[in-house]
């Protein structure tokens, strides 16, 4: 079969763009050139022939030649301005924006609809890793149990400082800016809104489910303490922010954002510094761990060849398992348990766990560990306020016909039936 040729219209050239750029000269085979690059300055100082650039976005979306859009800027809203015009524009389109991505995905799917024209974003989740494929293609709705990740390299690579060097969060921070693991506003990273956009779309690909990111419970690790990683260590478990979901008995999903006690057998300890992994559990092959960069110039440009690559085979998500399956909801109807430290008793509302099975209260800061209903995380703030910390344990989920068998066992393990 004769390979498409394609002339791609790039916009962005920064981190993402030039690395793309780079690599692209760097495989002539893939018959893909770049005609023209759109920038938001004409000023800055560009490592490309200076007739490549343009700021003139229609120049590249009206232009009939152009069959490829690639769009890797940095901000959202003209990002999705430029790809449904793109796409309506009977252009395919790969992207990597994956906050706009998360917050359109409605729109996203009903132009791909209506153009009929592929959007590939492989480059906006983990980066090099190939998870949207995977779960787009290899695992059926039915036998996907379980899927947990790190997909933001800023929060582990600050993580990994804290537990492995003992520095606080504050200083781990100011070592991952200086090394360029996290922007100079590291809010959107630290505060967990990264990984719940990505997480919102994965969430689609995986059960069917159109999230929006504000509808999924999340934190960062804005709150962690340099006392957490002495307990978790005490316990031989790190911490780590993980994006999880998991099909239940009453076949909805449980999904959420948050930090994580690990134990050491669980594939995600591995995951150090600021790499991403990804651990699927499906009917009957067990886990797989995928392991990988979730940033940086090179690794993203690579995701972002291989959606310009599948173009040329036609290649377009199905959604199968939202357009071809009956697709989940997601519920908040599970239980969690969790380690929570706090400065003072009255901000914690013991009278909303099921129950507490164990709780240091002699020093400054105290902890419990303790089981409590879901719905009562995503409907009060109390574990995000007044420097409460709150790290789910390993395993967090318990499913609601549990719970009554658990509490039992527990209640009769600390002596008090
Ligand atoms: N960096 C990563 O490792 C990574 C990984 C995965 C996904 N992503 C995503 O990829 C996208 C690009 O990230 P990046 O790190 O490459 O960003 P970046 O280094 O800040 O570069 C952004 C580029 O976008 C251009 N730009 C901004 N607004 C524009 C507009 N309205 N029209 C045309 N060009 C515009 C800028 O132009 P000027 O050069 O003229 O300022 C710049 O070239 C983001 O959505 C990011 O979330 C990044």
């Amino acid at each position: 079969m004769a390979q498409k040729q394609l002339i791609i219209g790039l916009f962005g050239f920064g981190v993402v763009g030039e690395g793309l750029y780079k690599v692209l000269q760097q495989t002539p085979s893939l018959k893909a050139s770049i005609k023209k690059v759109c920038i938001k300055h004409p000023g800055k100082k560009r490592n490309a022939p200076v007739d490549l650039f343009t700021t003139d976005k229609d120049s590249i979306l009206n232009d009939p030649e152009i069959n490829v859009v690639v769009e890797v800027i940095d901000d959202s809203n003209a990002a999705f301005q430029i790809v449904s015009t793109a796409l309506r524009n009977g252009k395919a389109v790969v992207s990597a924006s994956k906050k706009m991505i998360a917050e359109h995905i409605q729109e996203l799917l009903d132009l791909q609809k209506d153009t009929h024209q592929p959007f590939l974003y492989e480059a906006a989740a983990c980066a090099s890793i190939p998870v949207i494929r995977n779960l787009e293609e290899y695992y059926d709705n039915d036998l996907l149990h379980s899927i947990k990740a790190i997909v933001n390299g800023s929060t582990n690579f600050i993580l990994t400082k804290m537990f492995e060097e003992k520095l606080d969060f504050k200083q781990a921070l100011i070592l991952a800016q200086q090394l360029g693991f996290a922007e100079s506003n590291p809010s959107l990273d630290v505060e967990g809104y990264d990984a719940v956009n990505k997480w919102s779309f994965l969430l689609t690909h995986a059960y069917g489910a159109i999230v929006h990111p504000g509808e999924v419970v999340f934190t960062g690790i804005q709150h962690i303490q340099a006392g957490d990683a002495v307990v978790a260590r005490e316990k031989n478990y790190q911490i780590k922010l993980v994006a999880q979901a998991q099909k239940l008995l009453n076949g909805k999903v449980a999904a959420f954002v948050l930090p994580q006690f690990v134990k050491p057998e669980d594939h995600l300890s591995f995951v150090k510094n600021e790499y991403n992994g990804v651990v699927i559990e499906s009917g009957f092959a067990d886990k797989q761990f995928f392991y990988g960069k979730g940033a940086g110039s090179f690794p993203t440009a690579s995701a972002v060849l291989s959606d310009i690559s599948a173009l040329r085979y036609e290649y377009r998500y199905e959604y199968k398992k939202l357009y071809h399956h009956t697709p989940l909801e997601l519920t908040a109807d599970f239980h969690v348990k969790a380690y929570v430290s706090f400065d003072e008793w009255k901000h914690i509302p013991k009278e909303e766990f099921n129950w507490i099975e164990e709780w240091h209260a002699e020093s400054e800061r105290k902890y419990l560990i303790g089981v409590l209903p879901f719905s009562l995380l995503q409907q009060r703030t109390w574990w995000k306020e007044n420097n409460v910390s709150l790290i789910l344990a390993p395993d967090p989920i318990i499913e609601d016909v549990e719970v009554r068998q658990l509490k039992k066992k527990s209640l009769e393990l600390a002596g008090i039936i």
